[in-house]
């Protein structure tokens, strides 16, 4: 039996090309009276909603009146081990990993405690119009396990990965080369392509994995490429000093990754802030994929992200939120901060291209732009619906806008999560949000 069609109408905005590299108007589609058909858990038609509402009579519809109708968040680099840690106060890079990060992550050898807190993260991306997430987990296997059930009990799309560590940290956390292989290995055939959850490979940084065990998981990204790797790079001034310490024959930081084969057009690079000339050009003709973290980048003190300059050469960005060295799960939080990075930096990014990088772009950094990320046929209806009136502040401001994007600004810089009117997953409507 198939599921009631189902029709959504409110103001409509999906992405057709990259707003960085086309006119604003040519790179978006925006309806203001728009609509999209819900059939079988997919996207079946986008229109005018008159069209649609004589086009599928039968549809049960949902009006969002002035509503906007995205495509569901994508946060391409998060820790949801650190969900009860954000907003650690007072430290940087290495000393809040070691002091926070490290601590809670051990917990995560108990599986009841990894069950609760994937479910709570999850629950709170939903909140924030978050339907696919690319995560961190600890370097227990469980932990895996625990956050794509969770993820398949909410129908969601995500990608995540077991974080292989055999040095630097705490020994609870730390694993062995052969180890890292045979666990990544063993959740990657258990889980990569179940549902809809995808495995990433998984060294967490250059300063915690031996050489041995980068070369192992270079050698297992070879085996399985269809996967995603993530990794960081180039976060912190003093974690420059400390990898160049630890590996005294690389060029750079991106090196002890390329020579063990872990830089690939399917890697993404958290951070990516203080990059030599030689890292830029090697990543951008690679295709690995920047992933700009912004509120992460100011919380920690870690610098700033030049955007514009990135995308100018022709780099692939993504945008996210790094819970939580960043210190939201919202990605309206992330646009912001990166708006005002970007200011920082001299590009004042436009609303379009803040909105494209959180839908469509990062669905283009992990290659699931063929289903993911944008409102159109055939793909995932994974639906976020943005109240661009949602407190007293933003409603008076946007009263005075006199175009659709200067209406949707202020929902950009002050929206949270009480700017989530509703969200859908998989074609189902996630629990009524208060
Ligand atoms: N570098 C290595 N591990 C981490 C982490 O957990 N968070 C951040 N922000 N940077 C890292
Ligand atoms: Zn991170």
């Amino acid at each position: 039996m198939t599921d009631q069609d189902r029709l959504l109408l409110g103001q409509t905005l999906t992405f057709s090309g990259d707003p960085f590299h086309m006119p604003i108007g040519d790179a978006c589609d925006h309806n203001s009276q728009g609509g999209i058909l819900i059939r079988d858990g997919v996207i079946a038609a986008v229109d005018h909603a008159d069209t649609l509402k004589s086009a599928y009579p039968q549809a049960e519809v949902m009006d969002y009146g002035r509503n906007l109708i995205l495509p569901g968040f994508i946060d391409t680099h998060a820790h949801y081990p650190q969900t009860a840690i954000i907003a650690s106060w007072g430290k940087q890079l290495i000393d809040w990993l070691n002091t926070y990060t490290f601590p809670e992550e051990m917990r995560f050898v108990d599986p009841d405690y990894a069950q609760a807190m994937a479910r709570t993260y999850l629950d709170l991306l939903l909140r924030n119009g978050t339907t696919t997430v690319v995560s961190y987990c600890t370097s227990h296997p469980v932990s895996v396990d625990a956050f794509f059930s969770a993820a398949t009990e909410r129908q969601m799309s995500v990608f995540a990965g077991k974080t292989c560590m055999d040095r630097n940290a705490p020994a609870p956390l730390l694993d062995t080369p052969q180890r890292a292989y045979d666990e990544s290995k063993a959740l990657l055939d258990q889980w990569h392509g179940r549902d809809r959850c995808k495995y990433v490979i998984t060294p967490r940084f250059s300063p915690t994995s031996t050489p041995e065990q980068l070369e192992v998981l270079g050698q297992l990204w070879a085996e399985h490429p269809d996967c995603l790797m993530q990794t960081h790079i180039s976060e912190q001034l003093p974690e420059l000093d400390w990898v160049a310490k630890l590996f005294p024959k690389a060029r750079d930081y991106l090196d002890t990754y390329e020579m063990f084969g872990l830089l690939g057009a399917r890697g993404l690079y958290g951070h990516a802030i203080h990059l030599t000339d030689r890292e830029k050009s090697r990543l951008r003709d690679a295709g690995g994929a920047l992933v700009h973290c912004p509120t992460s980048n100011t919380f920690i003190g870690s610098g700033l992200f030049d955007m514009g300059a990135r995308k100018g050469e022709g780099h692939k960005v993504g945008l996210a939120t790094d819970t939580g060295g960043g210190s939201s799960f919202s990605m309206l939080r992330t646009i912001a901060a990166a708006y005002e990075i970007g200011q920082l930096s001299g590009t004042a990014l436009h609303p379009a291209q803040l909105l494209w990088l959180a839908t469509a772009g990062n669905a283009q950094t992990l290659h699931a732009d063929d289903h993911l990320g944008h409102l159109a046929p055939g793909y995932a209806a994974d639906i976020t619906v943005i109240d661009l009136t949602s407190t007293a502040a933003i409603e008076t401001r946007a009263n005075q806008a006199e175009t659709f994007w200067d209406m949707v600004f202020p929902t950009i810089m002050m929206g949270d999560d009480r700017a989530i009117a509703d969200v859908w997953v998989n074609g189902g409507r996630v629990g009524q949000l208060s």
